[in-house]
């Protein structure tokens, strides 16, 4: 099973993802969390590029791109071979957010995000995607806050968050079967236990 965590900044997927996986693991279901940009050597050090330094320091084709090139990487090494091994995989983003960020927010043709994503994964899509949904001004606050260097999205301005936040909606829509969204100015325990009463849908858990 491949299980994603989408939202804007500060929105508490980390934390989601690292409980899931702990509570998983204690069931006795053999996990791998991971996250993007990142999750291999190769795809850690793009996401230093991408995540450091001025906002529009890369066009949002370069950009789109870049985190494609890091997806690849990630996917043929760590989650597709995961995933054949019979383990779920948890993902701390993924294509979504490329949908949305450069897609939907900054403009690239979802042609071509779309073709290159389906060439590098043939098409498989995240079985759930759990979007932790929250107000941005909320979400940035906490995200600046956090002793971190990471901030290049976190300087864009609030109309871009607040794109990212409809954007987001707009594929929980359009993939409802697969979405699950949270309110995410709820306590982690809560999000947390409707995560896990979503799951045990999927598995005999508990
Ligand atoms: P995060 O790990 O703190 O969520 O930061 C990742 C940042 O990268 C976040 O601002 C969203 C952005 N991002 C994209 O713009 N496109 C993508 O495809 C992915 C995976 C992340």
């Amino acid at each position: 099973m491949f299980i994603t965590f989408e939202g804007g900044e500060g929105t508490g997927k980390s934390v989601q993802a690292s409980l899931l996986k702990d509570f998983l693991i204690s069931s006795g279901v053999d996990v791998v969390l991971t996250r993007e940009p990142g999750g291999t050597t190769f795809a850690e050090e793009i996401r230093k590029i991408l995540l450091t330094g001025e906002p529009e320091k890369i066009s949002p084709l370069t950009e789109a791109l870049m985190y494609l090139v890091a997806r690849t990487d990630h996917w043929e090494r760590k989650i597709k071979p995961a995933l054949n091994a019979g383990k779920v995989v948890i993902s701390d983003r993924f294509q979504d957010s490329s949908v949305v960020y450069q897609g939907l927010c900054k403009g690239v043709d979802m042609n071509v995000l779309n073709a290159v994503y389906s060439s590098i994964t043939n098409n498989q899509m995240p079985d759930r995607t759990y979007l932790i949904d929250l107000e941005p001004e909320i979400g940035l606050a906490r995200s600046l806050s956090r002793n971190n260097s990471e901030t290049r999205f976190e300087k864009m301005d609030i109309s871009f968050h607040r794109k990212v936040r409809e954007g987001f909606l707009e594929l929980s829509h359009k993939y409802a079967d697969r979405y699950l969204v949270l309110d995410g100015s709820l306590s982690i325990p809560e999000i947390q236990e409707l995560i896990r009463d979503d799951l045990s849908n999927f598995y005999q858990l508990r």
